[in-house]
């Protein structure tokens, strides 16, 4: 059985977790991005971390709701505050903060569950072709003007969502490893993860490549909605910022929002 997630249960966790600043534990909230954008734009600092055990009004990508039993899961939200583009310099594309923490997730899988995760541009986590997680990744910016980045995680871990009312076929963790999965060794490890990772990025390693080699999407035949728009073609690849590149014809589209569906019968959305 595993030990419940709280306060106390989180600060000993992440106590030495690097880039980890600051943990709030939620028995119950509406949305830890949305906590979590409130208390950055209130000046928390960079390695915030916001984990609640229920959401009565989590989200996804594409204003989508994201659904699950309470205490079931991990649902946490992390913040990065970038450093101002040096002038003349692109800012960052806040896809690198997906591009981390999906292939973080992926990695604790491998490490801890020995499972492969596989990933969906631009945001799905996937076993075979069902979902088990997501990520949000939302940019704002604090009183300052400053920008900072919240990204949301949500995982299914110990339910089964498979025959849960969404439209696209779900499983967790505990169904893709065969047993119960301790949320908070699993957490840790991810975190661990995101926070190697994002010294990484920061020390002038992009993830972009090794994030694209790790896509399912990639060489699969796909159909893309755009708002008023439907293309079809081919996924070659991703472009350094992580926008997809589909080559319809003679032409390769560069998509940077909208709904990606893999041209398969059961596959996630
Ligand atoms: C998606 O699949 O479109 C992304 C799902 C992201 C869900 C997580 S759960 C924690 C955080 N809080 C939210 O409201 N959403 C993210």
């Amino acid at each position: 059985m595993e030990s419940e997630l709280s306060q106390q249960a989180l600060v000993n966790l992440l106590a030495d977790v690097p880039f980890v600043s600051r943990v709030l534990y939620l028995r119950s909230t509406t949305s830890t991005n949305d906590i979590l954008k409130r208390m950055a734009a209130d000046g928390a600092p960079e390695g915030t971390l916001v984990l609640a055990d229920e959401q009565t009004a989590g989200r996804g990508r594409l204003n989508r709701r994201w659904v699950a039993p309470a205490g079931t899961s991990l649902l946490f939200s992390l913040l990065f505050r970038p450093p101002k583009p040096s002038h003349g310099a692109p800012h960052e594309s806040p896809l690198q903060y997906t591009m981390i923490c999906s292939l973080a997730v992926r990695d604790a899988a491998a490490r801890l569950l020995e499972i492969p995760i596989g990933l969906k541009w631009p945001n799905d986590l996937v076993h075979g072709s069902r979902k088990l997680g997501g990520i949000l990744t939302e940019i704002s910016t604090d009183a300052e003007g400053a920008p900072f980045v919240v990204v949301g995680i949500g995982l299914n871990v110990n339910w089964d969502p498979s025959a849960a009312d969404f439209d696209y076929p779900a499983t967790s963790l505990a169904n893709a490893a065969g047993h119960p999965v301790e949320r908070g060794a699993f957490l840790r490890a991810v975190v661990e993860g995101i926070a190697c990772r994002y010294a990484e990025l920061r020390a002038g390693k992009p993830p972009v490549r090794e994030w694209e080699a790790a896509l399912d999407t990639i060489g699969q035949d796909v159909m893309v909605e755009l708002p008023g728009e439907r293309i079809t073609g081919v996924a070659v690849g991703v472009d350094a910022d992580g926008a997809l590149l589909v080559r319809t014809g003679e032409d390769t589209r560069r998509i940077v929002a909208g709904d990606v569906r893999v041209r398969t019968r059961d596959s996630a959305p």
